[in-house]
Order: structure tokens, then sequence, then C-alpha cells
């Protein structure tokens, strides 16, 4: 921990690289491991651009639900020390796998999505994107002023990452003195190759979670333990 720490308060430059873990103390639940989403749902039934194709209401129904728990739940001491670091360091990337917008609530600036934001709707016909809080709409699949059917903003199993938040997230880990990794089971292409990008440009790598991942043997320092426990700790 004491190494870890030192290397974050010597780096101008971090990157923070997040997944479902670090919102699991905020009650949303993760993909893997017990209590997963994958364990209950199948994703190529609700995480797939055919899945929307076949049946766009139920999939819609899903991610209400999952708007409503993300609408319910608040950002947690992860999510806002990762928020201190950012303040206090001059050049901090956050790059998240999370849809679910709690860094922003906590406060974190230069975020990057790489898979989307659940809060976000685009029109399959216009492509038009918009902020949407609502939690629920007067017909399901929600319809855009444009007619077409509006989708969520997020990335789905065989869709590729906007390229533009892809190659920022890229050029982060390259030019990141030290990088945290909080909260990912590291299992999922490309996000899970920013981890070993950073290391091999020359940064430190910090992981914090309480099991192993893939990465787990790759990393400098592996914290074992949560997020909203163990993050609060190394930032102060
Ligand atoms: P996963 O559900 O795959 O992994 C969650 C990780 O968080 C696991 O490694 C857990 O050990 C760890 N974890 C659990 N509780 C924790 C806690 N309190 N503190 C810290 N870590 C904890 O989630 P992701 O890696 O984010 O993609 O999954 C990656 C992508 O797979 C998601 O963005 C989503 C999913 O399918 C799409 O939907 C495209």
């Amino acid at each position: 921990m004491e190494r870890a720490r030192e290397w974050l308060r010597g780096a101008s430059t971090i990157v923070a690289l997040t997944g479902a873990g670090i919102s699991a103390e905020s009650g949303i639940p993760t993909f893997r491991g017990s209590g997963g989403l994958w364990r209950e749902f199948r994703p190529e039934e609700l995480a797939t651009p055919q899945a929307f194709a076949r049946d766009p209401k139920l999939v819609w129904e899903w991610y209400f639900w999952r708007r409503g728990l993300i609408a319910a739940a608040e950002p947690n001491a992860g999510h806002y020390a990762l928020a201190e670091l950012e303040a206090r360091t001059p050049h901090f990337t956050l790059v998240t796998q999370n849809v679910d917008g709690l860094h922003d609530r906590a406060g974190s600036r230069n975020i990057l999505k790489v898979h989307g934001d659940i809060w976000i709707v685009r029109c399959l016909a216009c492509g038009r994107e918009s902020l949407d809080k609502r939690l629920e709409f007067p017909e399901t699949p929600p319809r855009c002023e444009c007619g077409g059917t509006l989708r969520p903003g997020v990335v789905w199993f065989g869709e590729m990452l906007p390229p533009d938040v892809w190659m920022a997230a890229e050029r982060a880990c390259v030019e990141a003195e030290a990088m945290v990794v909080a909260g990912t089971s590291a299992v999922v292409y490309p996000a899970a190759a920013l981890a070993p990008l950073a290391k091999s440009a020359g940064a430190r790598v910090i992981e914090v979670n309480p099991e192993a991942t893939p990465l787990s043997g790759l990393v400098d320092c592996s914290l074992r333990g949560k997020a909203a426990e163990i993050l609060p700790e190394l930032v102060a």
C-alpha cells in the first residue's frame, strides 16, 4: 500500500480504469461473480444489437430496471476517492467501463466512458443522441421526435467502442506514469488491454479488487479488497 501511495503522490500524469466492482458498494450488481447480472440474464438476449432488433421492448425493460437501480444509488467512497485524486493531479484521466454515471455524480471531470452511458438515448433513424433521465417513457421502445426508435446509448457485445473515446483512452494509458485499475474482471476486450498497454509504456500499475484477475500477475501492486475501502486509503 505505502509504495502504491508514493507512486500516486509522485506522478503528475495518472490514469484510472474502473469497472462494475467500483459501484458494487453502491448497490449496483456487477456482471460476473456471485450475484452478477450475467448469472441471471443472458447477455445475448439483452446486450447485443441482434437482441434489440429482435425484441426492443424486452431490452428496454431490462434497461429501465437498471436505470431504476442506478437512480436510487449514491456514489460511494471509492468514486469520491478517484475524484479527489483527479483534483490533486495535474493530468488525470478516468476511463470507465461503467454506464451508471456515478463517477460524474462523485465529482470526477475528465471521464472517458468507453462503454457509453445508460442515461443517453440514441435514435436508430436519425442518429441523434440526447441525455434522457426518465425512468418511464410513454411507449416502449421509446421514440425520437423524428419517429425513429430510440436505443440505450451504451456499447453492446459485438459493437465497436466510440473511436474518439477509445483513442483518447489509449493515449492516456500510454502517457500515464501511474495507473489505478479498480473493480474490473479484466476479461472484456478491448478495455482489458488498457492496463497492459500502460504497463508496457512504463506506468506503475496498481490493481484494486477483492479477487485475483488475469491482470494480477502483471501489475506492480495488487491491493486485495473493496474499492470503497482501499481507494480512500490509497489516495489519502
Ligand atoms: P465484472 O462484473 O466482469 O467484474 C467485476 C469485478 O469487480 C470483479 O473482478 C470483482 O472481483 C470486482 N469487485 C466486486 N466487488 C468489488 C468491490 N467492492 N470493490 C472492487 N472490486 C469489486 O465487471 P466489468 O469488469 O466492469 O460490458 O465488466 C466489463 C464489461 O462486461 C462491462 O462493462 C459490461 C460487461 O458485460 C458491456 O455491457 C459491453
